[in-house]
């Protein structure tokens, strides 16, 4: 079981170019970074005694890490061996509308495409790539296919801190080891689509219940992605403080001290783990409760805590806590005196603004470098976690209440009857934007809609000019 962090599996040429940044010193040379990735079935062992048909990329689960610095210019050479039509998003990241890997661009079985894109400066933190075809997101994340991807900073103020990364995900098998996916109009199916499909198997790395081992008195660095289709995790580790230092878009401009962390679909999160244990002692990372269902549907163990993984002590003597820096990095506000619109959008269940997705439809006409606020309006009675690909936003406020810190995000939960609201600025790359709620089985139903983020005013003129 490998919890640390793995190298880029680049096929082979990492292309250091000679020429000085462009961006703001201290930078990272300029990379040109080449990587391969294919999704191919595969048979493995996921639970005890059992073979079970999964997708894989490169032929792992999850798919490799794939590790960035900012200033990289990277070209992902993807192969598609499955049976049908697939894409991989790259969640979270700024890039070109054709390299984002939405449903406008599946790639057939049998062939290639290559993802291009320049990794921008500030972003360093912790993102995901998964598939996003038509109506079968769900369905292939969980066969297998998502991986986590890090950017890397040249002044991340953490560097010197040992890292692990945490990929939470679940999954339900059948008693032949086969992945358990009830027909849509089956009971369970019912369920899975209103709820979205839980799995009572909780994957750490595709692992069951792995160990991290820590030194008494040593900080450690932890990234957590949540890749499950619709469990929630509110982490905590008993007996210890956490220090939650960055989400979805990075670092934190400073610390927060917490006891517990909810991490809702996709969400990212960077937290550090302190070691005030005793050197020999045990812990355990566990998920509380945290009931985001309407009552109707809710699983009778939605109240039991589970156990993650197994924070083991080693046997040395304490060491000295490194310093955690009292500013992590600046983040600048978005200038909320330039916003030019103000978006709506009601939740309701499976749907936005009483709407489907329709890829000829673009629900949000918006101009390029525009700043504008959405307004995220939950009328149900369970939670939504919404997401905008392309562009990270900032939240200004949730039910009335400010945001207690800035962040930069690219999914916000909205809690049942809640409203959060962001500001966001379209700042690079016009073309088409899904936003929709990270549900993996509402999204697939069509709880999602389309931002275009146009250069021109006049559509009409830059359809004919641009062939588009
Ligand atoms: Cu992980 Cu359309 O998103
Ligand atoms: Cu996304
Ligand atoms: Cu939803």
């Amino acid at each position: 079981m490998m919890l640390t962090r793995r190298t880029t599996p680049s096929r082979a040429c990492t292309v250091l170019f000679a020429c000085a940044s462009l961006w703001a010193i201290p930078a990272f040379a300029q990379r040109h970074v080449e990587v391969t990735l294919t999704a191919a079935p595969r048979r493995m062992s996921l639970v005890a005694g059992a073979s079970t048909e999964i997708f894989t990329y490169n032929g792992r689960f999850p798919g490799p890490t794939l590790e960035f610095r900012e200033g990289d210019r990277v070209t992902v050479h993807f192969r598609n061996q499955l049976p049908e039509a697939t894409t991989i998003h790259w969640h979270g990241l700024h890039l070109p509308f054709t390299s984002d890997g939405s449903p406008f661009h599946p790639v057939e079985p049998g062939e290639q495409y290559d993802y291009t894109f320049t990794i921008r400066p500030g972003t360093a933190g912790t993102y995901w790539y998964h598939p996003h075809p038509h109506h079968r997101t769900g369905y292939q994340i969980a066969k297998g296919l998502y991986g986590a991807i890090i950017v890397r900073a040249a002044d991340d103020p953490l560097s010197s801190l040992t890292e692990k990364l945490i990929v939470l995900s679940d999954n339900r098998f059948a008693g032949d080891g086969s992945i358990d996916l009830p027909g849509s109009l089956t009971p369970d199916g019912t369920i899975d689509r209103e709820n979205g499909r839980e799995g009572d198997v909780i994957f750490v790395n595709g692992a069951v219940m792995p160990t991290i081992r820590i030194r008494a008195g040593e900080v450690q660095r932890w990234r957590v992605i949540n890749a499950s289709a619709a469990r929630v995790y509110r982490l905590a580790i008993p007996g210890h403080k956490l220090l939650h230092v960055g989400s979805d878009g990075g670092l934190f401009e400073r610390a927060v001290e917490v006891d517990e962390i909810v991490v809702a679909n996709a969400e990212r999160v960077e937290l550090l783990v302190r070691g005030t244990g005793a050197p020999g002692s045990r812990a355990a990372l566990h998920a509380l409760p945290y009931d985001r269902y309407i009552p109707q549907t809710r699983p009778a163990t939605w109240n039991r805590t589970r156990e993650l993984l197994t924070l083991e002590y080693t046997k040395q003597s304490p060491v000295a806590a490194a310093p955690i820096p009292a500013v992590l990095r600046p983040i600048p506000a978005l200038d909320t005196t330039r916003v030019t619109a103000r978006r709506v959008m009601v939740l309701t269940q499976g749907m936005i603004n009483g709407q489907l997705m329709d890829h000829t439809r673009v629900d949000v006409d918006a101009m390029l470098d525009a700043t504008e606020i959405w307004e995220i309006e939950n009328l149900v009675g369970m939670d939504h976690p919404f997401h905008l690909h392309g562009f990270q936003f900032q939240v200004l406020d949730r039910d009335g209440v400010p945001e207690p810190f800035r962040s930069w995000k690219d999914v916000v939960n909205v809690p049942k009857h809640g409203t959060a609201r962001f500001v966001v600025r379209y700042a690079n790359y016009p073309g088409k934007w899904m936003f929709h709620c990270h549900i993996l089985d509402h999204e697939d139903h069509g709880m999602m809609g389309i931002l275009e983020v146009r250069e021109e005013r006049n559509a009409d003129a830059r359809r004919t000019t641009k062939g588009q």
